[in-house]
């Protein structure tokens, strides 16, 4: 294949990965993702933007098929679907040198058993010349690991991103075309990579606020043409507050727990605040995942199985836990037929989440008329909260 031309002297070289299924073995990928890698041809040096995914390394080599000199691989984070083509590269380029900050070249080393005189490593705002074209290295720490890193190039006034602002899709256009399927896709990858960083990605958000930029590169998805696109969607999911919204992931086996679902969610509605349900038996994880980013209040729905939480339920609480969302509130309704620990079980799965416990609704079988109440006693304990915090 012949490299794509971005802009002069610049190319893509990524591979789009059309049947991936699952990243990280965990998270669903509905729309498949992309390894994006980017080939820099200065008067000077080449350069090339990180690699692909091992499995997809004949795509970059068909690419690579008539450049017979790369000097750099500027590796910007040392997860494989980046960094797994690397030693391949360097077998084919033997003089080739890996550019790093010193945690990337650890975690290289590492993962990739790459030869320490194969390495130059690179500090924070260090520039590295190619001859009419110079890359900046930017630390962005945490924007999935701890070495990752993005790099400015100034000329061109393109920033090449990494994880930050990719897109888990796959698609053979070079630059964002369908801007409502790039935001979702964003969105989710966000929601599964970025979000337990907010923090630090916030930091990060601001640093780069300084630079000029004209292109934004990730290592998946599309390039943005446009990067206040994806940095204002940046801005929204990591500084603002949540909104006016409960979500409400749920598991029923008798019925019960559902009938609990469905009114507490017709309460909500007429209380004006937006709701979006769950059912965990059938459930797309990545959907929880990215209503998650938005979602003021948390209602978890369950039955009691063998004491405890439904263990889909388990799972689903595990994972916002380990999430982190911005969520301010969170309760807990269901049902059980004659006793158990549900809800300390379930109270104690949430421990990483700066977030008010609402009284939960815990029913003995089929809900009754005074169960009834205390849903709408919920409902109202949470439209009340979120016009405390501005979020109604
Ligand atoms: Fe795209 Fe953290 O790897």
């Amino acid at each position: 294949m012949k490299p794509r031309k971005i802009k002069e002297g610049i190319y893509y070289v990524g591979a789009v990965d059309w049947n991936r299924k699952l990243f990280d073995a965990l998270i669903p990928l509905p729309n498949g993702t992309s390894y994006n890698a980017y080939l820099i041809k200065g008067e000077e040096k080449i350069a090339l933007i990180d690699t692909v995914d091992p499995t997809m390394t004949h795509v970059l080599l068909s690419y690579l098929e008539d450049i017979h000199q790369i000097d750099f691989i500027i590796s910007h984070h040392g997860e494989q679907d980046h960094s797994g083509a690397i030693p391949i590269i360097l077998e084919k380029y033997k003089s080739a040198k890996v550019v790093t900050n010193p945690k990337g070249k650890e975690i290289l080393s590492i993962h990739l058993h790459i030869p320490e005189d194969r390495f130059i490593t690179v500090s924070d705002g260090e520039t590295l010349s190619l001859g009419n074209k110079t890359l900046k290295f930017i630390y962005t720490p945490w924007v999935h690991w701890p070495e990752t890193m993005v790099s400015y190039l100034m000329e061109d006034k393109i920033l090449f991103t990494c994880d930050l602002f990719g897109s888990h899709l796959a698609t053979s256009d070079v630059f964002v075309n369908d801007k409502g399927l790039v935001y979702d896709s964003a969105k989710r990858y966000y929601a599964e990579i970025m979000m337990p960083f907010r923090n630090i990605i916030q930091k990060n958000l601001e640093k780069i606020k300084a630079y000029n930029i004209e292109l934004i590169a990730p290592s998946h998805g599309p390039i943005y043409q446009d990067p206040s696109f994806i940095i204002d969607a940046y801005n929204d999911w990591v500084n603002n507050p949540p909104k006016n919204i409960v979500i409400i992931p749920y598991i029923s086996m008798h019925n019960s727990t559902n009938i609990m679902v469905e009114y507490l969610t017709e309460k909500l509605i007429e209380k004006g605040i937006k709701v979006e349900i769950f059912d965990l038996s059938s459930i797309d994880i990545g959907k929880l995942a990215m209503a998650l980013v938005d979602a003021g209040t948390i209602v978890v729905g369950t039955p009691t199985v063998l004491t405890g939480p439904h263990p889909k339920v388990a799972y689903a609480v595990f994972l916002t836990n380990v999430l982190k969302p911005k969520a301010k509130f969170l309760s807990i309704i269901g049902s059980y037929g004659w006793g158990g620990k549900t809800i300390d079980i379930l109270k104690n799965m949430v421990s990483n989440l700066d977030i008010e416990m609402l009284d939960p609704v815990f029913i003995k079988g089929l809900p009754k008329k005074e169960d009834f109440k205390l849903l709408d006693d919920l409902a109202e304990k949470i439209y009340e909260k979120h016009k405390e915090f501005g979020l109604a």
